[in-house]
């Protein structure tokens, strides 16, 4: 059956990326049932989610004809998952003192369904004592709080408030309509004051592909989006350890925290991560190109009109990982990663064996391609498999730090 979720819009900036969400959440085969709060409707027209959900959306809860036709307990129960997105910090604060004074407080109240908040607001309404304890407060009920983003405002400050991107949000929806929802309460909770497990380490980690130039025009490359070097990297400093990222080409800000070091060859890839060293963990995530251009022209390769496809001879690049193992620097802790199209298992184990790493983190890129926003990770180490479940890449990558602090406590 396909799954439906019902969609509580609040009111605030960030109400027009619901549009964006409902668009992705229809692609997908997810039905939606929107509700508009007042103060949503002040960013975004009913029209417009009924359109994009194919489907009427409902506003007010004494809307004698909306009772008549669909009651707000029905309503509130025929969906699979809630969700709020934007949670504004007013909504926030209504849903934790338990309030129904309009439709979508009173749908929340009265639901049997899982509840996702994605909030949405300005950084100090975000970290404001009140929030702060609204969100624990809801936390505590049950309700599943996404972290926001960081970075600029539509107000022009900077901090965490950002409404996180639709694909990171249709990727949580999707997970907990899975059923992987309790998987994702129990991540580790990193933003607490009292637990930075990796207070005083240095963590090195690569992340994204690397561009090998042909001409100055040119470049090979690959199709390694960075996210979950980046996120790994965010969860990290979130840990609290002294992260440098070294990071090839990629279309992603900066997490907060963390010390970025931009690169585009594999050759330079290899020199940065040298001279980050000594580190207590490496893991190396990026996509390294195995191969470079064996010379790159110095000017442009022209066709030379005779039909005539010039040469493309190929230099094997340096193994960074199979080079720090060996290196007398050689980090406590070596994480290798290996996106493999079948065999996975087997190919990993090989893998970790011939880089000489502690443990290779291996994920099926036929079933999750590059780029996307889930993982289905296999830990391969000397000691064993263990495999976790599809999850956000965000949610693997706290997964993975949690064992990272684990092993170097
Ligand atoms: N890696 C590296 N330097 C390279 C190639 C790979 O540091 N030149 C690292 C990657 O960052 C990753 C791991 O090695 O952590 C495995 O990468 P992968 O490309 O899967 O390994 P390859 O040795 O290229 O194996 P394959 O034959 O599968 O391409």
């Amino acid at each position: 059956m396909a799954k439906r979720i019902l969609l509580v819009i609040g009111g605030g900036i960030a109400a027009y990326k619901a549009a964006e969400l409902i668009r992705l959440l229809r692609k997908d085969g997810i039905g939606v049932t929107c509700v508009l709060t007042e103060g949503g409707a002040q960013f975004v027209t009913p029209l417009t989610l009924a359109a994009l959900s194919e489907n009427r959306v409902y506003s007010h809860l004494f809307d004698l004809k909306d009772e008549v036709e669909m009651g707000h307990i029905q309503l509130s129960r025929q969906a699979d998952l809630v969700v709020v997105c934007p949670a504004t910090a007013d909504l926030l604060a209504r849903m934790a003192g338990g309030l129904a004074n309009d439709l979508a407080t009173t749908l929340l109240l009265a639901t049997d369904k899982p509840v996702l908040a994605v909030p949405a607001m300005n950084v100090r309404m975000w970290l404001h004592a009140a929030t702060r304890r609204n969100v624990a407060q809801l936390k505590s009920d049950g309700v599943t709080v996404m972290e926001p983003d960081e970075g600029e405002m539509a107000c022009g400050e900077y901090g965490p408030g950002r409404l996180p991107e639709p694909e990171a949000i249709v990727a949580r929806i999707k997970a907990m309509l899975a059923g992987d929802g309790a998987a994702l309460d129990a991540q580790p909770d990193f933003a607490s004051e009292n637990h930075r497990p990796l207070y005083g380490k240095h963590v090195l980690i690569t992340a994204g592909p690397t561009h090998e130039a042909i001409d100055p025009v040119r470049y090979i490359a690959n199709r390694s989006s960075g996210k979950q070097g980046f996120a790994i990297a965010a969860a990290a400093a979130e840990a609290g350890a002294r992260v440098t990222l070294v990071s090839g080409p990629v279309a992603l800000p900066t997490p907060p925290g963390v010390i970025r070091v931009d690169v585009e060859s594999a050759r330079e890839m290899a020199a940065a991560v040298e001279a980050a060293l000594p580190a207590d963990a490496a893991i190396m995530v990026a996509a390294v190109a195995d191969w470079r251009a064996a010379d790159c022209a110095a000017t442009k390769i022209k066709k030379d009109g005779s039909g005539q496809v010039p040469p493309l001879a190929l230099a094997e690049n340096p193994d960074i990982l199979a080079g720090l193992a060996q290196s007398p620097q050689r980090p406590r802790l070596l994480v290798g990663f290996a996106a493999e199209t079948n065999d996975v298992i087997d190919h990993a184990k090989a893998k970790l064996a011939r880089k000489g790493c502690d443990w290779i983190v291996a994920n099926d890129v036929a079933a999750d391609p590059m780029g996307g926003e889930l993982n289905r990770v296999h830990i391969v180490s000397a000691t064993g498999v263990d495999s976790w479940e599809r999850l956000p890449k965000d949610a693997v990558a706290k997964q993975l730090i949690a064992k990272v602090a684990d092993v170097l406590r």
